[in-house]
C-alpha cells in the first residue's frame, strides 16, 4: 500500500464509517464500510466496533478518526450522543490498543470544517466563518480568517426560555424523532441562527452533516442577515483524513497538537 494512504474513520452517534483515503488527492479508494454504533455507546463497545471497521480493511497503518465530542489532547472531554463513561478516556490510546494501529483523533465537526474550508465551499473565505454539522447531534467548527478555533460546541448553546441546549431542539436526530416538518424544523433552526448572530456576528455559516443536503427544503425559513450556504457533498472519512494530513503539514490549524508529533 502507498505511504500516502491512511484509513479515515468517522465515529458518529449512529454509525462508524471507514474508508481508505489517498491523502495526496483526498480521494477514497474502494468502498466505504459502515457499522451501526453500538448502544449503549460505551468506550468498550465502541472500541470493538471501531476495531471491526479497521479489520474489514485488513489495515495495519495509520488511522485518522473524527470523534463526536470535545477532544483535548486525545482525551474525550464531553459525551452528548455517546455514553457518559467516555469522559476522561484517552481515546487515542484506547483505539490504538483495540486495533494495533496508530490512531489519531480530532473532533468530527472540526475535521469536516477543515476539509470544507480547504477544499470545499469555504475555500478562501475570510472573516468569521462557522461550519455547523447537522446530524445525530449539532457539531460546530469556527474559523477566523481561515484559522480554526478548535473544539467549539455551538450545538450546546442555551436558547432563550429553554432549559435544554440547542442540539436537543434542532439536530437532525431530534427532527426525525419528533417527526418535524421542514417548516417546523426550519423555523426552529432560524431562531438558532439568530441566536448565533447575537453571540458571534458571523460573516458566513456553512451547513454540513446529513441534513445539509435538504437545504432547499428549509432555506425559505431562514432570514438572518449573514450568508448561510450548504456544503457540497463531503465524505466524512475524507474529511477526517484531510484534517489529519493538514495537521501534519500545517501546525497552526491543528486541533490536537499530539497528532503532529505522532505523525512527524
Ligand atoms: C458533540 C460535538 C460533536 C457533534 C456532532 C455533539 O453532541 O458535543 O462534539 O461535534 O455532536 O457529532
Amino acid at each position: 500500500m502507498k505511504e500516502s494512504i491512511i484509513l479515515g474513520v468517522d465515529i458518529g452517534g449512529s454509525g462508524i464509517k471507514g474508508g481508505l483515503i489517498d491523502i495526496t488527492t483526498g480521494q477514497m479508494i474502494g468502498e466505504r464500510f459502515r457499522l451501526e454504533t453500538p448502544q449503549p455507546a460505551t468506550p468498550e463497545a465502541m472500541a470493538q466496533t471501531f476495531a471491526a471497521v479497521v479489520a474489514h480493511f485488513e489495515w495495519k497503518g495509520a488511522v485518522g478518526a473524527g470523534f463526536p465530542a470535545i477532544v483535548h489532547n486525545g482525551v474525550a472531554m464531553s459525551a452528548s450522543n455517546i455514553h457518559e463513561t467516555w469522559i476522561g478516556i484517552q481515546i487515542e490510546r484506547l483505539l490504538s490498543e483495540a486495533t494495533g494501529c496508530k490512531v489519531h483523533v480530532v473532533n468530527d465537526a472540526d475535521a469536516a470544517g477543515i476539509a470544507i474550508m480547504r477544499y470545499g465551499i469555504g475555500k478562501g473565505e475570510k472573516g468569521v466563518v462557522v461550519v455547523l454539522t447537522i446530524g445525530t447531534g449539532i457539531g460546530s467548527a469556527m474559523f477566523v480568517d481561515g484559522q480554526l478555533v478548535p473544539n467549539t460546541e455551538f450545538g450546546h448553546l442555551y436558547m432563550r426560555n429553554k432549559k435544554e441546549v440547542a442540539e436537543k431542539q434542532i439536530s437532525g436526530g431530534v427532527r426525525k424523532a419528533q417527526g418535524l416538518s421542514w417548516q417546523s424544523w426550519g423555523k426552529r433552526f432560524n431562531k438558532y441562527l439568530h441566536h448565533l448572530d447575537r453571540l458571534l456576528s458571523p460573516d458566513l455559516v456553512i451547513l454540513g452533516g446529513g441534513d445539509s443536503k435538504y437545504f432547499d427544503q428549509y432555506e425559505k425559513y431562514i432570514n438572518v442577515d449573514y450568508i448561510v450556504k450548504p456544503a457540497t457533498y463531503l465524505n466524512k472519512a475524507g474529511a477526517v483524513s484531510t484534517a489529519f494530513m493538514l495537521g501534519k503539514q500545517n501546525r497552526e490549524i491543528l486541533p490536537n497538537d499530539s497528532l503532529v508529533e505522532k505523525m512527524a
